[in-house]
C-alpha cells in the first residue's frame, strides 16, 4: 500500500488528536468537535444503519441514480482512465462504476484509514482480478501528488466523491476540497459528485431524526468514544441530540444537547455544561444546481451533466476540469 506520499511529517498520533481537538472544542464557545471523530468503528455501523432508515433517503437514492447513470459516466470519460476514489466508500457504488467502465487502467481508493482501505481492496481484488488497485493511505488533501501506475501512460484521471460527503465541508473546506481533486486529476481530469440537494425541510428534519433514534444514538456514541478513549465522564442519559433545518444557511445542524447542568471530566480537565448549552457536530449543506455550479467554477471545474431522481432528492454531477 502507498503511504505518506509527498504528505507533510508531523502528523499526530490519531489517539493525540482526538484528544487535542475535543479539549481545544470543548474550551472555545460556542463549543465544536469535528465531525471525523463522530467515525469510530461504533459510530462507524452506526452510520451503516442510518443508510438503511427509511426516512434517510441519501444513500439508497443515490445508488438507484448511479445505476441508471453510470453507463453515460463510462461514455464521457472515455477509455482508460484511472478510477480515484476520495475516501474509501461502499465499494456499492464504486462496483456501480467499474462495472460500466470496462477498461478502467486503475482503481486508487485514498483513505486516511488502513484497515478501511484494506478491507475495501480485499473485496474489490477478489471480485475484480484482472483490475489493478493502487491504494493510497493518505489524509487527501495534503497529498502532493498520486501514485505512478506502472504499465500506463500519461494518467487520465476519473474522480469520485459520493455520498455528499461534500455536505459536511463548510463552503470554504467544499472549495478547498474542489481544489485539491482539480490539482490531484489534472488538466484532463473529471469529477463525479453527489450531491443531496435542497428540498421540503420536513423531508429533510426526518432524515435526520429518525423514529429508531439511530441517528441520535450516532450522535451520542461520541460522548461514549469520549468515556472510552478519554477517560470522559459524561452521562449519555444527561445529554440529547438535536438537528435541524437551517433553511437561511442551506445546512442540516447537528448538535449534542445538555439536559442539565452538569460539569464533565475529560482528560483529567473539568467541562460545566449549563442545561440547554450545545455542543456542535455536524452541517450537512444541501445544494440546488445554482449551487453546485459556484462550487465548481471556484475549484476549477465545469458541471457538463448532472442526473436526479424521479424525485429530484438527490444529484450525482460529471465535471471536468476547467
Ligand atoms: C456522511 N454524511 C453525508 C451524512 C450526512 O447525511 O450528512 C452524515 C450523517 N449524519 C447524520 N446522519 C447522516
Amino acid at each position: 500500500m502507498q503511504r505518506n506520499l509527498n504528505v507533510k511529517a508531523d502528523r499526530p498520533s490519531p489517539e493525540r488528536e482526538f484528544e487535542a481537538s475535543v479539549l481545544h472544542g470543548l474550551s472555545r464557545r460556542p463549543r465544536a468537535i469535528p465531525a471525523k471523530f463522530l467515525y469510530d468503528a461504533q459510530g462507524s455501523a452506526l452510520f451503516d444503519a442510518i443508510c438503511e432508515l427509511p426516512e434517510y433517503y441519501l444513500t439508497r437514492t443515490e445508488i438507484s441514480i448511479l445505476r441508471e447513470c453510470a453507463p453515460q459516466i463510462a461514455a464521457l470519460a472515455g477509455p482508460a482512465r484511472q478510477l480515484i476514489e476520495f475516501g474509501s466508500g461502499s465499494s456499492v457504488k464504486t462496483r456501480l462504476l467499474l462495472d460500466s467502465m470496462e477498461k478502467v487502467s486503475a482503481y486508487v481508493p485514498i483513505d486516511i484509514s488502513g484497515e478501511h482501505l484494506e478491507a475495501t481492496c480485499r473485496r474489490l481484488r477478489g471480485d475484480y482480478p484482472s483490475l489493478t488497485v493502487v491504494p493510497v493511505c493518505a489524509d487527501y488533501m495534503e497529498l502532493q501528488d498520486l501514485p505512478w501506475v506502472p504499465g500506463t501512460g500519461a494518467p487520465s484521471r476519473l474522480g469520485f466523491f459520493p455520498g455528499s460527503t461534500i455536505g459536511n465541508l463548510e463552503p470554504a473546506d467544499a472549495r478547498a476540497f474542489l481544489q485539491k481533486a482539480r490539482q490531484l486529476l489534472g488538466d484532463e481530469g473529471a469529477l463525479v459528485l453527489g450531491a443531496d440537494l435542497k428540498k421540503d425541510p420536513g423531508m429533510l428534519h426526518a432524515a435526520y431524526n429518525d423514529s429508531a433514534g439511530v441517528t441520535a444514538a450516532f450522535s451520542l456514541n461520541l460522548l461514549r468514544r469520549m468515556n472510552r478513549e478519554l477517560n470522559a465522564n459524561f452521562d449519555i442519559d444527561g445529554f440529547e441530540h438535536e438537528a435541524f433545518y437551517n433553511g437561511g444557511a442551506g445546512r442540516i445542524e447537528i448538535y449534542i444537547r445538555s439536559l442539565r447542568p452538569q460539569t464533565v471530566a475529560v482528560a483529567g480537565q473539568r467541562f460545566f455544561f449549563d442545561a440547554g448549552e450545545r455542543v456542535h457536530t455536524e452541517y450537512s449543506y444541501k445544494y440546488d444546481l445554482g449551487d453546485i455550479d459556484s462550487l465548481a467554477a471556484q475549484g476549477g471545474f465545469a458541471r457538463v451533466r448532472t442526473w436526479t431522481d424521479p424525485d429530484r432528492l438527490f444529484s450525482v454531477h460529471y465535471l471536468v476540469a476547467a
